[in-house]
């Protein structure tokens, strides 16, 4: 038999991300569109939900849930509020390194404060020259004793501002471009740090996004993750573990959309009978909900290849899943403003939040284009 039938568990994790979401996320959404307030609150809360990190393997104290589970937190969270979604997620993104390439003392040292208490990171990969183009970042580590000291500067950094912990990636020999890339897990608390001013975006609006630079930041050996070269791989196949439950995001943002659509339609009188009775709707709403469903499937497919280990695989419906769960939910919100029309392009009505939202998930952890690049060579590759 095959299928993707919830486990108890499973089916347990969704229904408590749902209720989190009704109780903690959506009331408050649209006041942290507003404000652009960073939602610290709602991390805590979403921390002492067990909603945060939660594929720590069980051995460092963790649930050790996989990537599928993941998928599910995420959707649930997509539904409620992106930006928050985001936030939450990213410390994923950022521990990931740390958990598939460090040793059991970094590990240990490193994530045992993400569980006791709603401490945050981030991954800093991204620089002002080189976005898509990752391997040709500059942010150097030069060796001095016993420590590799940072200079150089990140861009678009989710949770800078509030993180504890930054997974920085950086090049020993940049002439040797991918291969002369090293991770390194940098405290919060070392000189040299300097946090830029929030992002003024365009949506998600409650995630913080900054700028971050090292100035001579001395690392301790022992926060190298991994080996010097051993960069770039650890970056990407971070990636490919975790654009699964960032497709998953927007599958749950694209979810919501549908769920506003389908209600205002049944409202909306025109023509002396709701907008609903009409084929033109019904033919959106129809396509709305293939659309969402065709994505969900993609999300599980990755999260479980690479939970049973498939990486080649998962990393082909990782791109997979990223570009097609993106690009979807980007015309399901746009779709979904369509049907309310003139009040659908106000803030009044939940729908424009989530076609502003939805656009950056085409742009983060790999854009579109960038994983139809990933697809494409695993499809012409021997
Ligand atoms: N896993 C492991 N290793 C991989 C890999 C993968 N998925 N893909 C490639 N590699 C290896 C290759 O095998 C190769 O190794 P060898 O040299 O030993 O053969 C090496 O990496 C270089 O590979 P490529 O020549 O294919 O690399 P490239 O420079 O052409 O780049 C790319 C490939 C797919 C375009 C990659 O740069 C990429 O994914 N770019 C997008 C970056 C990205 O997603 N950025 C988002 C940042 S995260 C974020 O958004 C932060 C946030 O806060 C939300």
């Amino acid at each position: 038999m095959a299928g993707f039938r919830l486990s108890d568990e499973q089916a347990a994790l969704k229904e408590m991300a749902r209720k989190f979401i009704e109780k903690e996320v959506i009331p408050v959404a649209g006041k942290y569109d507003s404000s652009a307030e960073f939602p610290r609150d709602v991390i805590q809360k979403a921390w002492e939900n067990g909603l945060m990190n939660i594929t720590v393997p069980e051995r460092f104290g963790g649930l050790g849930l996989g990537v599928f589970d993941d998928v599910l937190l995420n959707e649930e969270l997509g539904a409620g509020c992106l930006g928050i979604g985001t936030s939450i997620a990213v410390n994923t993104l950022a521990l990931t390194p740390i958990l598939l390439f460090g040793n059991d003392e970094q590990i240990q040292r490193l994530i045992g404060p993400f569980l006791e208490g709603p401490k945050l990171a981030s991954f800093c990969l991204t620089e002002p020259g080189a976005g898509s183009d990752a391997a040709s970042l500059s942010t150097t580590a030069r060796e001095d004793g016993d420590s590799y000291i940072l200079n150089g500067s990140k861009m678009w950094i989710t949770n800078a501002g509030f993180a504890d912990l930054y997974t920085v990636f950086c090049t020993v020999d940049k002439s040797l471009k991918s291969k002369g890339m090293a991770c390194f897990a940098v405290s919060r608390e070392a000189q040299g740090i300097s946090v830029g001013k929030p992002e003024d975006k365009m949506g998600q609006k409650a995630s913080d996004t900054r700028a971050i630079s090292f100035e001579n930041v001395r690392v301790p050996k022992a926060n190298l993750i991994g080996n010097i070269g051993d960069g770039f791989k650890i970056a990407l196949t971070t990636l490919d573990r975790t654009r699964p439950a960032i497709a998953s995001s927007a599958v749950g943002a694209a979810r919501a959309a549908l769920h506003y659509a389908i209600g205002y339609s049944k409202e909306r009188k025109q023509f002396n009978r709701p907008i609903s009775d009409f084929q033109a709707i019904q033919f959106m709403l129809a396509d709305m909900a293939t659309k969402v469903e065709a994505a969900r499937l993609l999300c599980y497919q990755a999260g479980f290849e690479i939970d049973q280990g498939n990486l080649k695989l998962g990393s082909y419906y990782s791109a997979h899943a990223k570009r097609f769960a993106a690009d979807m939910a980007m015309e399901v919100a746009t779709d979904a403003v369509q049907i309310y029309g003139g009040y659908g392009y106000t803030k009044e009505y939940p729908v424009e939040k989530i076609m502003r939202d939805v656009k950056l998930v085409q742009i983060y952890e790999g854009t579109s284009q960038i994983q139809r690049v990933v697809i494409a060579r695993h499809l012409l590759e021997d």
